[in-house]
């Protein structure tokens, strides 16, 4: 009877050490030290036959080979759990894969269309010029011939922040501010934020950009702004696309004329896209008013100038189809990466 269970146990203990998976672990479990049918139990049901002298010290040598059957099981449980860890974890971070590209951000489209205006304009001889967000009353209106009693104040709903200091509501105070700092001639362009007491719809927003732009030399005429900003048209929405200068009235230009482009969409015939007109509004324009240039110390008898003021949102929906302003802040990377 020893020598039966000497060889279970061996037995055991080698297949236990070549066992594979959780389940044939188990089975051999089951097989070895199941209640009912369980080997180890068949050979101790040998124990009742036994002389009553010879009974304790079988038992207890049945315990120890039990015992020791136990614990092979154990540690093969244990090697084969440790392998399943072992092989998730290699699977996790297998070092010898490839990485793909890493993910980084990319260049705002209010920003690519900033840049490509700017672009057009520096190769044409212009500087860049920046002026100031917090601006006073005097610049964003009296400097630009809008008095305090003037309507087109109503036009421009504006954010004060105290008595004669406000947020510009347009780029145009620049215009001053560079004239007041340079002697003509002068070729500008200021691009910056704008802010407006506007309610956010699809259309409007409380803050936005423009650029501006400003040309003041001997002998410049209509004929120079109508060029310039007829070639932007070109270059920002394709050769095919028409311009064209509606008379429209601001107190710091004169004449003064709304710039519209063709529809892209309809090309000019009428569709929803450009609510039937055929044409979208780009922004504002005008020959500079001499009042300005006498304010900027600059002589109307001897200089005159051209000036436009474009929304770069309405650039980048015009020219990409957006129909929301409010994408541009939203910050939805769905929306941001198609332009990147
Ligand atoms: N500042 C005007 C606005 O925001 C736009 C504008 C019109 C700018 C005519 C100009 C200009 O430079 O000449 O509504």
């Amino acid at each position: 009877m020893s020598d039966q269970l000497q060889q279970l146990e061996n037995e055991v203990i080698a297949r236990a050490a070549a066992v594979t998976s959780l389940d044939d672990l188990e089975a051999l479990r089951t097989e070895v030290l199941g209640r009912k049918g369980g080997r180890l139990s068949l050979v101790m049901a040998g124990l009742a036959k036994m002389p009553p002298a010879e009974r304790a010290a079988f038992g207890r040598l049945a315990n120890d080979a039990k015992s020791r059957i136990e614990s092979a099981l154990a540690d093969a449980r244990s090697r084969l759990e440790n392998a399943a860890v072992e092989g998730s974890l290699a699977r996790t971070y297998d070092v010898t894969l490839t990485a793909g590209p890493p993910r980084t951000g990319s260049v705002h489209i209010l920003r690519r269309t900033l840049d490509d205006v700017v672009a057009f304009f520096r190769s044409r001889g212009f500087a860049i010029v920046t002026g100031p967000e917090v601006e006073t009353e005097y610049y964003n209106f009296e400097a630009l011939n809008i008095p305090a009693d003037h309507p087109a104040r109503e036009g421009l709903d504006t954010f004060y922040l105290d008595p004669g200091t406000l947020l510009r509501a347009h780029t145009s105070p620049v215009q001053m501010r560079t004239m007041e700092a340079y002697p003509p001639p002068i070729a500008i362009l200021a691009p910056g934020k704008c802010y407006r007491r506007d309610s956010l719809d699809a259309r409007h927003s409380f803050q936005f950009h423009q650029i501006e732009g400003l040309q003041v030399d001997r002998g410049i005429t209509f004929g120079h702004l109508k060029g310039f900003v007829s070639d932007l048209c070109r270059h920002l929405y394709g050769e095919n696309r028409r311009t064209r200068f509606r008379p429209s009235y601001f107190p710091f230009t004169e004449p003064s004329a709304e710039v519209d482009v063709s529809c892209g969409v309809c090309d000019g015939n009428g569709c929803r896209t450009c609510g039937g007109s055929g044409w979208l509004e780009m922004g504002g324009s005008g020959m500079v008013h001499p009042n300005v240039l006498r304010m900027a110390k600059y002589d109307p008898e001897i200089f005159t100038g051209w000036a436009f003021g474009l929304g770069v949102e309405r650039i980048a929906m015009v020219r990409h189809g957006i129909d929301d302003i409010r994408l541009f802040v939203e910050n939805d990377p769905a929306f941001l990466e198609q332009f990147a």
